[in-house]
């Protein structure tokens, strides 16, 4: 069935996932979620798809997390149901995943955009964890993600103040790989994923998996995993063909994409 929340569409090798629910800010209600989250996993699977990009609107990427939807529920609601746990699938999606943030990115909304592989923000981007203004933290990992994005003093500025920076202290601060301009924004991101798109699919999904396991362990079993994951790059035709072409001085022709 349609979803109500989101649009889906496919530009080139790109999945395109823009979340519209203009009337809340494209506040993160359960349904928008599992629209979300069927439509990654749609685009994990499907062959003709290399890389995802999420984006929202020009005023809000998204405001957060259903302020109304979460109000009245219990202790053991939210225990019970083990609340945003779901978003976790996300992480989980093995093609890279572009957030392309404008306006607001709050809350969940930016929780969710740190759990894509890379920002993108429109100048018009504004980042925050406002959690402690509602009496509550940050519940979709923004506590993790943002302290290992821009270490721990920002972190804990934003987290404990509820502030927002822009795009230009998000970029400086490292949660944000490039800062385009917001009229751009879409185009922008979706040519950095048909870049990404045009390479080894596998290969890029080696790559994706080995920078995340920086974020999980050690340094020294950071490079053993990488080099490992390196050497099982020569199994793969694709290296054959990126370096023949690199000799042969033509552009590379990837199979497995
Ligand atoms: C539900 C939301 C919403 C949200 C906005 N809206 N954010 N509804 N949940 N998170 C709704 C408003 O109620 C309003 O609808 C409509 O969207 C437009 O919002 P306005 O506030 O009128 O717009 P504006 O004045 O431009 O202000 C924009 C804003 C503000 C600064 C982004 O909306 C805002 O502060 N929103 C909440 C941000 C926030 O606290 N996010 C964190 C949520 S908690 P109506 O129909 O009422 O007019 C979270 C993590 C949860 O994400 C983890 C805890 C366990």
């Amino acid at each position: 069935q349609n979803p109500e929340n989101i649009t889906v569409e496919q530009r080139g090798r790109v999945g395109l996932i823009t979340l519209n629910r203009p009337k809340a800010l494209n506040a993160l209600n359960r349904d928008l979620m599992e629209e979300v989250i069927a439509a990654a996993r749609a685009f994990d699977t499907d062959p003709a798809v290399g890389a995802i990009v999420i984006t929202g609107s020009e005023k809000a990427f998204a405001a957060g997390a259903d302020i109304k939807e979460m109000q009245s529920r219990s202790f053991s609601d939210v225990y019970g149901g083990d609340l945003f746990s779901d978003w976790d699938r996300i992480t989980k999606i093995r093609k890279p995943i572009i957030a392309a943030v404008a306006g607001y990115a709050l809350g969940g909304g930016c929780e969710l955009a740190m759990m894509c592989d890379l920002i993108i923000a429109a100048d018009s981007a504004k980042f925050g964890q406002p959690e402690i203004n509602l009496g509550v933290i940050p519940g979709m990992g923004g506590t993790q993600r943002l302290t290992r994005a821009v270490g721990k003093s920002k972190a804990m500025d934003l987290v404990l103040t509820g502030r927002m920076m822009d795009a230009e202290e998000a970029e400086r601060s490292g949660l944000v790989a490039r800062i385009v301009p917001a009229a751009e924004l879409v185009d922008a991101a979706v040519a950095v994923a048909e870049t990404i798109g045009a390479k080894s699919l596998p290969v890029v999904m080696m790559a994706k998996e080995a920078v995340n396991v920086a974020l999980e362990t050690t340094l020294s079993e950071g490079v053993r995993f990488e080099r490992r994951t390196f050497f099982s790059t020569f199994a793969t035709e694709d290296q054959k063909e990126g370096m023949s072409a690199f000799v042969e001085k033509r552009d590379p022709e990837f199979k497995h994409r």
